[in-house]
């Protein structure tokens, strides 16, 4: 057998993992949801969350696919003692993965779409009504939706298909401290406006009146999805590992540059929400009502939207192209196809996917289905994957970890690389404890099963 491909150094590994964690869940998804959950509490969930949940599945996914040197399915259905059932679980992952990418690349070709306009200058001469109005217009054009959509996949195709060194490695080290850079030059921008301090306030001063308790099961699939955990992207990444890897520090490494992240970006959006009085709900147009009509505001528009546009290209396809290469690594390992065969395959059937959620906007295909499931299409993908389906796999993955997987030479494995031996025990107390008890009360709270309202709404 081909040996298999591995990281080039431990900063293209981290540059990578990194680039996975931060993309549209941070920068599109945290701000908005945070927004309908009113901030504050929702906010200490999340932080909560991740790390004591988040972090323990993502060490126990770089584990597993360090150990095993196998993507998903074969790493959960492999690792002694061996019970093939596990590999439902990697199976899983790769229906999450296909799911996710699906509207992913979506949401990302909105952001390839703004790039373009904003070097056309298209804010000159509007108010900010018209600006956001631009969103509506995007979101309901069919046609506009598939090009951007498409044009996505391509790149995100282009860079798999190159391969785990040349492709991933390389384009994560180069976009991810762009990245940063801007993001804090915006950052120190938003804090000299007028909404600043009402933003800080909205976001970190805990308010029980405005929580809704299903909002935790939802600050716990965020906390999941921005971290990658769930999908088994970390098992393929970890496959790729040295032995040396210090995974612990690495899980806290990515965490916190991901929460760093996700609340910068706030900071930032909030502001000029509160500063042009749009209201923090906006929903999904968030980034792309607001921030445009923040750049319409400042001189150099044209360069600084470009510029960050891009770099929300940047941020989702170092995301994009870990969820894809769960499936492609997939691909290779189960029906023995090359790199390029899987990628030329995985690409076209995400097409297929994406098409229907490309057009949800404008109704051309399915035009019922919001009629019958109450969402559409695009938007129940979102929901099923993101709400369900990534807190059942990271469930199982505890249990996996926690409980299935053999004793001692899981601990050997655990404990190589890492100088941080004594987490061992409070990280199995989590996996095996916390997490699928968290997540299983989640989920009878969401069923309707119990209702934790009682014990918030008391007063
Ligand atoms: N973590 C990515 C983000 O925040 C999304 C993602 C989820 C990527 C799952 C890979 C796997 O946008």
């Amino acid at each position: 057998m081909k040996l298999r491909e591995s990281w080039g150094s431990h900063l293209g590994f981290l540059m990578a993992t990194a680039g996975s964690a931060v993309g549209l869940g941070s920068l599109w998804k945290f701000p908005y949801v945070t927004g309908e959950n009113g901030g504050g509490i929702f906010v200490l969930a999340y932080l909560l969350f991740t790390f004591i949940i988040g972090v323990p599945i993502f060490i126990a996914e770089l584990i597993v696919g360090r150990k095993a040197e196998r993507s998903p399915v074969d790493a959960f259905g492999e690792l002694p003692p061996v019970q093939r059932n596990w590999s439902l679980l990697g199976w899983s992952c790769s229906l999450s993965a296909f799911l996710i990418l699906s509207y992913y690349i979506v949401v990302a070709g909105w952001t390839v779409n703004y790039a373009f306009l904003s070097l056309l200058n298209f804010t000159k001469g509007k108010t900010s009504a018209e600006i956001s109005g631009v969103f509506d217009v995007l979101y309901k054009s069919a046609d506009i939706n598939l090009f951007w959509t498409t044009l996505f996949l391509l790149f995100t195709l282009g860079i798999v298909y190159k391969g785990v060194r040349k492709g991933i490695e390389f384009w994560s080290k180069v976009l991810m401290p762009l990245l940063f850079a801007i993001l804090i030059i915006l950052f120190l921008y938003s804090m000299t406006l007028s909404g600043f301090g009402e933003a800080f306030s909205f976001i970190f001063k805990p308010d029980v009146s405005k929580f809704k308790p299903s909002g935790l099961l939802e600050a716990l699939g965020l906390a999941c999805f921005t971290l990658s955990v769930g999908m088994g992207v970390l098992v393929t990444y970890g496959s790729y590992m040295r032995k040396s890897e210090d995974i612990p520090k690495t899980a806290v490494t990515v965490a916190s540059i991901d929460i760093f992240v996700s609340l910068l970006a706030s900071l930032m959006i909030f502001p000029i929400i509160f500063t042009f009085n749009f209201a923090p709900t906006e929903g999904t147009g968030l980034l792309f009502k607001a921030m445009p009509a923040l750049f319409a505001k400042l001189p150099g528009t044209i360069i600084l939207s470009t510029i960050f546009f891009l770099l929300v290209v940047f941020a989702a396809l170092t995301s994009a192209i870990s969820v894809m290469e769960v499936l492609v690594a997939t691909a290779m390992e189960k029906f023995g196809w090359s790199r390029e065969k899987s990628a030329g395959i995985v690409g076209a059937a995400t097409l297929i996917l994406a098409i229907p959620s490309a057009l949800s906007g404008s109704e051309t295909l399915f035009h019922n289905w919001p009629l019958m499931f109450g969402k559409n299409f695009f938007e129940t993908i979102d929901y099923f994957s993101f709400t369900w389906l990534l807190p059942i796999n990271a469930a199982l993955m505890a249990l996996f970890a926690g409980w299935a997987i053999e004793k001692s030479s899981w601990k050997q494995e655990w404990v190589q690389g890492t100088r941080w031996h004594w987490i061992f025990n409070p990280w199995i107390f989590l996996i095996r404890w916390v997490v699928p008890v968290g997540v299983l009360l989640i989920m009878l709270q969401q069923g309707g099963i119990i209702n934790i309202d009682k014990f918030f709404l008391k007063g």
